[in-house]
């Protein structure tokens, strides 16, 4: 099938401005982060912690390009609704049960936009006592003013554009495509 009529299929014709990860792109930078994180952990009880509902194919994938034991589980946790920008109010729908204290914590983000997400939970979870707290973030914009914890693992700097697929959403849709793309004005 052609690229254009196979992505007008997946999206059901509504057009993207412009794709600027494809998935060749996106599996070479996750495997990269898979080594990153391995060497980073040489010992101790590593959880990693996926942000959804935005992260959930980041993290499938990137879980699988970690060569060292560790657990996974999830928060949910929203601030967009239906608009293109951060309502600011970032609400905690769901809070895992698994143990954070003692224990490595490696929080993983699809997006840093705002840093309102980010700044929330990362005073949620220090509160918990982890042996060690960082963030994996897929893609950073680099436009929050003061981050409380600047994510130590990055997949690619972001541009200035509403993104959707790959995880990320506008209004619950496009998460599905493979590759990242901005959104036609
Ligand atoms: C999006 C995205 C990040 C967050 C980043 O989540 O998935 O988690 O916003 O934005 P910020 O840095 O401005 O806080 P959203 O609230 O849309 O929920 P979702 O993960 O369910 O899409």
């Amino acid at each position: 099938m052609h690229v254009e009529s196979e992505i007008l299929s997946r999206t059901g014709g509504r057009a993207i401005a412009e794709v600027s990860f494809d998935s060749d792109a996106i599996a070479a930078r996750v495997a990269e982060l898979g080594r990153e994180i391995t060497d980073h952990y040489p010992n101790g009880d590593l959880l990693v912690l996926g942000l959804l509902k935005g992260s959930f194919i980041f993290v499938s994938d990137l879980v699988r390009a970690i060569f060292r034991p560790h657990q996974v589980d999830f928060l949910v946790a929203a601030s967009y609704g239906s608009g293109t920008s951060s309502s600011g109010n970032v609400r905690l729908l769901y809070d895992p049960e698994t143990a954070i204290a003692g224990r490595h914590i490696l929080l993983v983000e699809d997006i840093v936009d705002s840093g309102n997400t980010i700044n929330r939970l990362v005073r949620l979870l220090r509160a918990r006592g982890p042996a060690s707290l960082e963030i994996c973030a897929l893609l950073h914009k680099r436009i929050a003013p003061d981050l409380a914890l600047e994510p130590r693992f990055v997949g690619f700097d972001a541009p200035p554009k509403f993104l959707v697929g790959y995880g990320l959403d506008h209004a619950e849709d496009f998460r599905h495509l493979p590759f990242i793309a901005s959104l036609k004005a």
